[in-house]
């Protein structure tokens, strides 16, 4: 059973997979707020719902006019839709948003607060990496239209540049931390393959502790209408990457070089691969930023580094 009353803050999520879910227990702990969890399929999320969460069918493809009324009743949407969308998708939500603002305010009600789905590198300076990522492209898109629009749709809104989640760091398929099979010598290696060069760098954040900075903002701690804000929990080059795996493990850690030429005649031999198009991305601008910079740092919050991260997670 859940409750809520009047004067409770009405927060929308939208999605509970790997970071709406980590993101949920912050919303939880923040005074006199009510959440509804908006998903396609509500029985495989009913256990998240609580006192002050309810978990409801919402599918950001229905029509317009719904979604717009839907996303009227409250005073905070935050998308946490995944990776999956049609590009187009994106730029469909945020004028949804603009539209149920307008609408709140015909009805004499606030601001609607937009988190949109921004939660990755600096789209303003990768664009859209000349073609190769139209979902990119689409997210400038997002912010233009919200920097343009917002105001006078009675909505504010707050982008998190958080950098890639910590871990898809870590993850095989990405390939930058891979563990070669032991061979008949039963000695393992570790390769780590920097992009572009061993002094290039890559934000990364764990999902909790997105989930931790959205809620200190969300409560005030920090300016955060209409702009944009970055998060980190740690910002490395490969050459620092390779020496943390090297010492979280105790295993021989191979460093290599994905050179930008490298990775181009790699995508061009496999042109619709979409990991091959990202290390091409990450092998570029825009995809880390100092974490003196960061709200985290700013507002002292403590934050899971690449190194404790690797301390808890690597199982090689
Ligand atoms: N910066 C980054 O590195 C970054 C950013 C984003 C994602 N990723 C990668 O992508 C993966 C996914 O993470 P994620 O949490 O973003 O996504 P996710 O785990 O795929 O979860 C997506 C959520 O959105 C919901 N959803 C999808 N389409 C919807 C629709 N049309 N209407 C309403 N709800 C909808 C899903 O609900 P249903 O289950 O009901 O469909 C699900 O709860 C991770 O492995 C992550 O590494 C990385």
């Amino acid at each position: 059973m859940s409750f809520q009353d009047d004067t409770s803050q009405r927060i929308l999520l939208i999605g509970a997979g790997e970071l709406g879910s980590a993101i949920l227990p912050h919303l939880q702990l923040l005074p006199n707020v009510f959440i509804t969890v908006g998903v396609r399929s509500v029985t495989k999320y009913t256990h998240l719902g609580s006192l002050n969460t309810a978990i409801q069918f919402l599918d950001i493809t229905g029509p317009e006019l719904l979604l717009t009324e839907k996303f009227a009743q409250f005073d905070v949407v935050i998308s946490c839709t995944g990776f999956g969308q049609e590009p187009g998708r994106l730029m469909d939500l945020a004028r949804q948003i603009l539209a149920a603002g307008k609408l709140r305010e015909s009805l004499g009600k606030g601001k609607l607060w937009f988190f949109p789905w921004q939660w990755g590198v600096d789209y303003d300076i990768t664009g859209d990496a000349d073609g190769l990522m139209p979902l990119f492209g689409q997210q400038v898109h997002v912010r233009n239209l919200l920097r343009s629009k917002a105001k006078e749709s009675n909505v504010k809104w707050t982008i998190l540049s958080t950098g890639i989640f910590m871990s898809f760091l870590f993850q095989q398929t990405w390939g930058v931390i891979e563990k070669e099979s032991e061979n008949v010598s039963n000695t393992r290696k570790i390769n780590v393959s920097a992009l572009r060069d061993l002094d290039h760098k890559v934000t990364v954040t764990d999902v909790s502790d997105i989930g931790k900075v959205l809620a200190r903002i969300m409560a005030g701690a920090i300016e955060s209408e209409d702009r944009i804000l970055y998060v980190a929990g740690d910002t490395v080059s490969y050459k620092q990457l390779a020496d943390i795996i090297r010492r979280a493990t105790g295993e021989y850690v191979h460093e290599q070089v994905w050179t930008m030429p490298h990775l181009k005649e790699e995508l061009a031999k496999d042109p619709d691969n979409l990991t091959k198009k990202y290390r091409v991305v990450f092998a570029g601008h825009g995809v880390s930023w100092d974490k003196q910079l960061t709200v985290n740092h700013q507002l002292e919050i403590p934050v899971t580094d690449v190194e404790t991260y690797a301390r808890e997670h690597l199982s090689f």
